[in-house]
């Protein structure tokens, strides 16, 4: 089997970290597989925010887990994250943006880093709070929130692939 498509099958998602750092230059490779992800006639719909400042991360984890109505870490202690938003006037931005969300999550992998894809981006920066957080950073435009890629050295094991369901491919011919 070919590297790429041990990756493909191999990557899990991992729902606890160890505290440690994604290394700089490690962080830099998985953005640069995200920015290569296909997007409708090469648009380039997507942004993505990488955060490392535990400050921030703390605020987005807050954020997310209020729209959950807990208080626990929906990032699982990861250190790590990468937020993407797509330019919601490109009619695939929401493609777009999922595909680099696959991109990521793939490029950790094959890199020996653990990530999950963690919902409520929208949410988050539909919020007046997220609003104010993209225009802290210079970010303006018509942005919805598509994941938040976590990322960081796994704790413990993840969960084995479930089994596929029956039927997931049809073939004709
Ligand atoms: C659109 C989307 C949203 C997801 N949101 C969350 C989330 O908020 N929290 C979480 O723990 N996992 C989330 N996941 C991860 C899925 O639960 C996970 O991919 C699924 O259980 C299959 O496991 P695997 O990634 O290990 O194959 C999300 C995945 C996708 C594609």
């Amino acid at each position: 089997m070919n590297e790429t498509i041990k990756s493909l099958l191999e990557r899990r998602s991992c729902r606890s970290y160890k505290s440690d750092p994604v290394p700089e230059d490690i962080l830099n490779q998985i953005l640069e597989a995200g920015s290569y992800a296909a997007t409708g006639m090469n648009r380039q719909s997507p942004i993505m925010i990488a955060v490392t400042d535990k400050k921030i991360r703390d605020q987005l984890s807050r954020m997310n887990a209020a729209v959950m109505g807990t208080d626990r870490d929906p990032f699982y202690g990861a250190p790590t994250l990468i937020v993407v938003l797509a330019d919601r006037n490109v009619p695939t931005y929401l493609y777009d943006g999922s595909l680099v969300m696959g991109n990521l999550m793939l490029a950790a992998h094959s890199l020996g880093i653990g990530s999950c894809w963690i919902h409520r981006a929208k949410e988050e920066f539909d919020s007046e709070e997220g609003k104010a957080l993209l225009r802290s950073l210079g970010i303006e435009g018509n942005y919805e929130g598509i994941g938040h890629c976590i990322l960081g050295y796994e704790k413990e094991p993840c969960n084995s692939a479930a089994p596929r369901k029956n039927n997931y491919i049809y073939r004709i011919g």
